[in-house]
């Protein structure tokens, strides 16, 4: 039983349509009956849904936020991008920026940087995604990886209030693999100890099901988990948050 305030971050990726709010009704319902429990639930769904959903969770304790953004604040010939702003705007209050998905599909620890920046001047909260690949970890790279990608990501960022790191080994995104609860406890210890001042909230994702979660929640030091697939079903991601604090 955890007694801390949790996040738990619903990452829809590419899924869902205007009809698939409906299932969240469930979800709205049981945060109005679990008033003593801590927790923050956000759900970031595709760029489409922003929103309705947040008209839908207006008078809720549910919060909306996005998947990524362009590094620009500014409008410009950005053929099939939102900035920030224009997130802020249709309601998110945070966004993800980062996810390993899009690294791989080419966005630098640079670029992530001005994302980072840009997001920030929006006033959105950030959920920084960093974790390194499984040939990195084969080589124990992994401190080094995150180590480059914290520096890099928020290399002159002095304020990090607004961010909230998710740890995401590659390898484990929708694999149904997750580290063991030493190396888990290991790179979430290393990671809160490169932040001298202000140590950021940060939480773990890849592949966090109803099931692993019972081992996930005994290793006291994560904030709480990004969840992918199985933040698709209501059901699940209920569960998932029931036995956290259970
Ligand atoms: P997963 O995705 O829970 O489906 O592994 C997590 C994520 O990519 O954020």
């Amino acid at each position: 039983m955890t007694n801390k305030y949790m996040y738990f971050i619903a990452n829809w990726k590419m899924f869902g349509d205007l009809r698939t709010l409906n299932s969240l009704d469930s979800v709205i319902k049981f945060s109005k009956n679990n008033k003593i429990s801590k927790f923050r639930i956000i759900y970031c769904p595709p760029s489409t849904l922003i929103r309705p959903l947040s008209k839908r969770l207006k008078k809720t304790n549910l919060e909306v936020g996005a998947q990524n953004c362009h590094e620009s604040e500014n409008y410009g010939a950005f053929t099939g991008h939102v900035n920030s702003k224009m997130l802020k705007n249709v309601g998110a209050k945070y966004v993800i920026l980062g996810h390993s998905e899009n690294r791989q599909s080419g966005e630098t620890d640079k670029l992530i940087n001005l994302k980072i920046k840009s997001a920030i001047k929006s006033n959105l909260k950030v959920i920084f995604c960093i974790g390194e690949t499984l040939s990195e970890k084969r080589k124990k790279l992994t401190n080094k990886v995150l180590a480059k990608q914290i520096n890099n990501g928020l290399s002159s960022i002095k304020d990090t209030s607004d961010i909230i790191i998710a740890y995401e080994p590659v390898w484990s995104i929708g694999t149904g693999l997750i580290p063991k609860s030493k190396d888990l406890l290991n790179s979430i210890s290393y990671i809160k100890s490169k932040f001298r001042r202000k140590v950021p909230k940060v939480l773990y994702g890849g592949s966090v099901n109803n099931k692993n979660i019972t081992e996930l929640k005994d290793i006291n030091i994560i904030d709480g988990f990004l969840i992918g697939g199985a933040s698709q079903n209501s059901k699940k991601f209920i569960d998932i948050i029931k036995k956290t604090f259970n």
